[in-house]
């Protein structure tokens, strides 16, 4: 019911008024026009190899390295709330200098990828994390040189391998993390040699040195030994432009979507993507952030739920087509209840 409020009119006062639309939550609802949808959420999940329980991350509370058997249980629970897609990440019982364990049919990712084949196929995308760091025993993406340099075409090889293992054990997505040049490239034609031409790449294109990825490092038990990742992933201190080279070479090399990461801190460079492709984009909400919110929410300091939905909201805003979260199980339930 409009009603006529009578003051207020007049000279000096505005006509427009941007706060009409907004005085009921009817109105705010029929005008709003950045939503969530569940099937755009990506779970992350962890496999952990040899443990007989899941293990609780101290620095992401609700995230754990699941078991096998617990991982199936939380995909479950993922496809029934609508989540669009899983990541896998495994963390391998032995690591060594060329992360063996990444390509190994019997590697924790293959074998958890074939449970969730038959668990969740079909309602879900089952997606992989295609990168060495978690598999190296000195942590590093890729492969080292005598000298102690991350060794980039070296890697190429290794990385045509995993995609290839993983595609054999179910993978329907291959995401490429590991920011060495040519990967996409690299990854393409071996999948296609091997007849995977189908299979989707999404490309981390723009993938950023961040230190909000460091909860992950525990999760995903990949800190590097020595030195950082700076001389492969991007500089925070450089504009967009560099984005959108990485993302228009990722292209060419065959990337079906591109990537990037993180969001939060990268809105621009979301947005800059966005308008420049036409392919889908996604955006990774990373550990950092994660641990972030839940660690003001746990405080008291803010409010949790609407912090995480102002967060996926503004990802959203920005451009993203597709958005990574550990929270994505928890909030295709929240957005479910609330239609
Ligand atoms: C690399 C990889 C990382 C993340 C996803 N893939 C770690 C890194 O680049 O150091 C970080 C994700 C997160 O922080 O949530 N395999």
């Amino acid at each position: 019911r409009a009603q006529a409020r009578g003051n207020g009119a007049g000279a000096g006062y505005p006509t427009a008024r941007p706060r009409r639309l907004r005085r009921s939550s009817a109105l705010r609802r029929l005008v709003s026009n950045v939503r969530l949808h569940p099937s755009d959420l990506v779970l992350p999940m962890f496999v952990k190899e040899g443990v007989a329980d899941p293990v609780p991350l101290a620095s992401m509370p609700g995230v754990v390295q699941h078991t096998r058997s617990s991982l199936r249980g939380a995909a479950v629970e993922a496809a029934e709330a609508g989540v669009g897609g899983l990541i896998l990440f495994g963390v391998p019982a032995e690591k060594d200098a060329r992360g063996s364990a990444a390509d190994d049919p019997d590697g924790i990712v293959q074998l958890a990828l074939a449970d969730l084949a038959s668990e969740v196929g079909g309602d879900v995308v089952l997606m992989t994390d295609l990168c060495l760091d978690e598999y190296t025993d000195h942590g590093h993406c890729g492969l080292l040189t005598d000298s102690g340099e991350v060794d980039n075409d070296a890697t190429l090889a290794r990385y045509g391998a995993i995609a290839v293992a993983q595609a054999r054990a179910g993978a329907e997505v291959v995401a490429p993390s590991g920011m060495m040049d040519g990967q996409v490239g690299a990854i393409r034609a071996a999948l296609d040699a091997e007849g995977f031409v189908d299979l989707p790449i999404i490309a981390y294109s723009a993938k950023y040195a961040s230190a909000f990825y460091g909860p992950f490092r525990e999760a995903a038990e990949c800190a590097p030994q020595f030195g950082d990742r700076t001389g492969y992933q991007q500089d925070p201190a450089r504009s967009a432009e560099e984005a959108r080279r990485e993302v228009a070479l990722d292209l060419a090399e065959g990337a079906d979507a591109v990537m990037v990461k993180p969001a939060l801190a990268y809105l621009d460079v979301l947005r800059a993507v966005a308008d420049t492709v036409d392919v889908p984009v996604a955006a990774y909400q990373v550990s950092g952030e994660y641990a972030m919110v839940e660690a003001a929410a746990a405080a008291g300091w803010i409010d949790r739920d609407r912090a995480i939905d102002e967060t996926l909201t503004a990802i959203s805003r920005a451009g993203a087509d597709i958005i990574l979260t550990y929270w994505a199980t928890e909030v295709a339930r929240r957005l479910a209840a609330a239609r």
